[in-house]
C-alpha cells in the first residue's frame, strides 16, 4: 500500500472544482476574503461550457428600456421556471445580478454599448425586455476572460489538466479531494476542508449536445458518492437551435441571439410555424399575429415579441413537431433566417455565428438561412445546495452554476445562465468563508479513503479483461435519446431506466490499456461512472414526475398538473449503491415574492408592488 506521504499532496483553504464562470467567480470571491484558493480545471484554463452562452447575461438594469427592473426579472424567471424555481434564489438572483455585471466592467468586461455609452442590452426568449448585456455573440468568452485575468491577478493557483477523482471526509466534513493529472495519469490528495463544486452538467450523455468532451456530470457523481442530494433532474434543456448540417458538427450551439435580433424560424414549407405554437398561458408575452411580429422586427418597441422568443422549450418542440411532420429543412432541424437584416449588421451583431457557418458548413448567414435543431444544452437540475449559503447537505461541500439546482425551476431562461453564474459562485465563496470561520477543527484526510478511491479508479486498469469503455459511452447516449429525449413515455423511461441498469453493471467491468500515461480510455473508464450516475438520475425523475413541466414532456400527462408543484424530485445513492429517487415536499413561497410574482407588469413597473 502506498504511503499518504508519497502521494503528491496540495493544501489550500478552498479548492475549487470547475473553472467556468461559478468556479472562478467563486474563487475571486474567497482569495478576495483572504482564504488560500486552488481551482481545479479538467481541460486548461479558459475552455468552459461558459462560452456557450453566446447571446449575453441577463440582469435587469434598464439600460434599453427603463421599465426593466429586478422584480420583472424576478418575475419572468419563475414564469420560465414554471414556478417550480426555489423563489429565494431567483429573487437573489434578478436583484444582485446588475451590480455584478458592474463589476465585471469595473475588472474590465468590454461590453457593447447603447448610443449613450451604456452597456447595451438585448432581447432574449421569455424576458420582457431587452435585458442581456452583451459582447456581440461571444459573451460567455468575455466573462471567462476578464474572471480569469482578475483571478489570477488576485493570486488564486490553477491547476490544469487535473481531473477530480472523489472527495474525502473526516467525520461527514469535507478533508479534501483525491484527483489525478490528465497527463501523467498520477494522483494528487488535495488538502482542504472547502470543496466549490462549479462542474457543470452531463450533456455528453447524449449525442447530440452543445457541450464538449468535458461535460460528464463529474459533480454529480462525486457529490452523490460523497452523500449530497441532487434534485430536478428531469428538467433537461434542449436549446432549440443547433446545427444539425454537417453531421461532424451537429449540436453546435447557433446563439439564441440571431432570435433576439431578428431571426425568424420557418418550415421547408416557407411557413412562420411558432405563430401556429404560441401557448394559451403567457401569450399576452409574445405575438400573436404576424403583423405583431413584424412591428417588433421593424424595431416598433411597444409591439409584442415575436414567437420564435417564446420560451426554449417551446421552441425546441415545435421544431421537432415540424421535423417529424414532415416538414422539416433538409436535414433534419428548421431554417433560421437572418439574411433580411442588413449583412453589415449581421456581421456586426453575430460574428461568431458568421464565421461559424462560412468556416463549418458553407453557409453564409447574411444571404441563406441556417437549418438548426434542438440540442442537449443544460441541466436545470443538480446537487442540492442551501439557498443562502451553497453549502450542500455534506458541511464543507458547496455547489455553484449549471452543477447546482434551484434557481432556474423547469426551465432556464437564456442569459440567466451567465447571470447565475457571477451571483451565485459569488455567493458560494461568501458561504465558504461563513462556513470556515465557524469551523472547529481541522478535518483530516485519511489514508483507507484515499487508497479505497485510487482503487476505485486503477481497477479499470488492472484487470485482465473487460469492455471497451468508448463501447459503453456510445450505448449510454443511445439509451438517452432513445428513452429519455425531447419528449418522453413512462415506458421508455421504464426501459431507459432498465437498460441503465444493465450499463451499469457493464461499466463496472470496463477496462483500459494498462497505463495510467496520456491514457484517454482510462479517462473515459472514471468518466462513465460520472455519466452512468447523471443519467440514471435523469431517467429517475424523469419517471417520477407524471406531468409536462417546461423542459420535462410527458406525452403520456400532458399539461402541469396541480400535484406537480407541490415537491422537488430528490435523488441520494444509498449505502448498497442505488440511486433512490423521492418527493420532497416544498415549503410555501414567501408571501412577498408570490405576491410580485403574480403582479401585472403595469404594478411592478410603475413599482407599485
Ligand atoms: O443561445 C445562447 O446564446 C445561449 C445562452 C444561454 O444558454 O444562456
Amino acid at each position: 500500500m502506498i504511503d499518504l506521504n508519497e502521494i503528491q499532496t496540495i493544501e489550500h483553504d478552498v479548492l475549487v472544482v470547475g473553472a467556468g464562470g461559478a468556479g472562478l467567480r467563486a474563487a475571486i470571491e474567497t482569495s478576495n476574503l483572504g482564504l488560500n484558493t486552488g481551482v481545479i480545471t479538467k481541460s486548461l484554463l479558459g475552455k468552459a461550457h461558459t462560452v456557450m452562452a453566446e447571446g449575453g447575461m441577463a440582469a435587469a438594469m434598464g439600460n434599453v428600456d427603463s421599465r426593466d427592473n429586478w422584480k420583472v426579472h424576478f418575475r419572468d424567471t419563475m414564469r420560465g421556471g414554471k414556478f417550480l424555481n426555489v423563489w429565494e434564489m431567483a429573487a437573489v438572483h434578478a436583484q444582485d445580478a446588475p451590480g455584478r455585471v458592474r463589476e465585471l466592467e469595473d475588472w474590465g468586461a468590454v461590453f457593447d454599448r447603447t448610443r449613450t455609452g451604456l452597456i447595451n442590452q438585448r432581447n432574449f426568449g421569455g424576458h420582457r425586455y431587452p435585458r442581456l448585456a452583451h459582447v456581440g455573440d461571444r459573451t460567455g468568452l468575455e466573462l471567462i476572460r476578464t474572471l480569469q485575468d482578475h483571478g489570477i491577478h488576485q493570486g488564486m493557483d490553477v491547476h490544469s489538466e487535473c481531473i477530480g477523482v472523489d472527495l474525502l471526509k473526516d467525520g461527514g466534513k469535507i478533508s479534501g479531494m483525491l484527483a489525478y493529472w490528465r497527463d501523467t495519469g498520477r494522483f494528487v490528495v488535495f488538502r482542504a476542508p472547502v470543496v466549490i463544486f462549479a462542474t457543470g452538467g452531463a450533456g455528453k450523455a447524449w449525442r447530440v449536445t452543445s457541450n464538449s468532451w468535458e461535460y460528464t456530470g463529474d459533480g454529480y457523481g462525486m457529490a452523490t458518492r460523497a452523500g449530497a442530494e441532487l434534485m430536478d433532474m428531469e428538467f433537461t434543456q434542449f436549446h432549440p437551435t443547433g446545427m444539425v448540417w454537417p453531421p461532424s458538427v451537429r449540436g453546435i450551439l447557433v446563439t439564441e441571439g440571431v432570435r433576439g435580433e431578428g431571426g425568424i424560424l420557418t418550415n421547408s414549407d416557407g411557413v412562420r410555424f411558432m405563430f401556429d405554437n404560441i401557448p394559451e398561458r403567457f401569450a399576452p408575452e409574445t405575438a400573436d399575429t404576424k403583423e405583431e411580429g413584424q412591428r417588433w422586427l421593424d424595431g416598433d418597441r411597444e409591439a409584442r415579441r415575436p414567437p420564435e422568443l417564446l420560451t426554449r422549450d417551446v421552441v425546441a418542440r415545435a421544431i421537432m413537431r415540424e421535423v417529424k411532420s414532415g416538414r422539416g429543412s433538409e436535414h433534419g432541424g428548421a431554417y433560421l433566417d437572418i439574411s433580411h437584416r442588413d449583412s453589415d449588421f449581421v456581421k456586426r451583431k453575430l460574428p461568431s455565428m458568421y464565421h461559424q457557418f462560412k468556416e463549418l458548413a458553407e453557409v453564409d448567414i447574411t444571404a441563406q438561412p441556417m437549418e438548426v435543431g434542438p440540442t442537449l444544452h443544460y441541466y436545470m437540475g443538480g446537487i442540492r445546495v442551501n439557498a443562502h449559503s451553497q453549502m450542500t447537505n455534506v458541511p464543507g461541500l458547496f455547489a455553484a452554476g449549471e452543477c447546482s439546482a434551484g434557481l432556474h425551476g423547469a426551465n432556464r431562461l437564456g442569459g440567466n445562465s451567465l447571470s447565475d453564474l457571477i451571483v451565485f459562485g459569488a455567493r458560494a465563496g461568501i458561504g465558504a468563508k461563513e462556513y470556515l470561520d465557524n469551523l472547529s477543527g481541522s478535518p483530516t484526510v485519511q489514508q483507507e479513503q484515499v487508497h479505497q478511491h485510487m482503487r476505485g479508479v486503477t481497477d479499470f486498469l488492472n484487470r485482465e479483461d473487460g469492455e471497451n469503455p468508448y463501447v459503453v459511452v456510445d450505448d449510454l447516449q443511445k439509451i438517452m435519446e432513445l428513452n429519455v429525449g425531447i419528449v418522453r413515455e413512462g415506458e421508455e423511461l421504464e426501459k431507459g431506466i432498465e437498460e441503465l441498469q444493465k450499463l451499469k453493471e457493464r461499466v463496472k467491468k470496463v477496462k483500459a490499456h494498462p497505463t495510467s500515461q496520456y491514457n484517454p480510455g482510462w479517462n473515459t473508464c472514471i468518466d462513465l461512472r460520472n455519466m452512468i450516475t447523471s443519467a440514471e438520475a435523469t431517467a429517475l425523475c424523469a419517471l417520477q414526475r407524471e406531468e409536462s413541466r417546461g423542459a420535462h414532456t410527458r406525452l403520456d400527462f400532458e399539461g402541469e398538473r396541480e400535484e406537480g408543484l407541490t415537491y422537488n424530485g430528490v435523488v441520494h445513492l444509498t449505502e448498497s449503491g442505488e440511486l433512490k429517487v423521492r418527493k420532497e415536499m416544498r415549503k410555501d413561497a414567501p408571501e412577498d415574492l408570490q405576491k410580485i410574482a403574480h403582479s401585472t407588469l403595469e404594478e411592478l413597473e410603475g413599482n407599485r408592488v
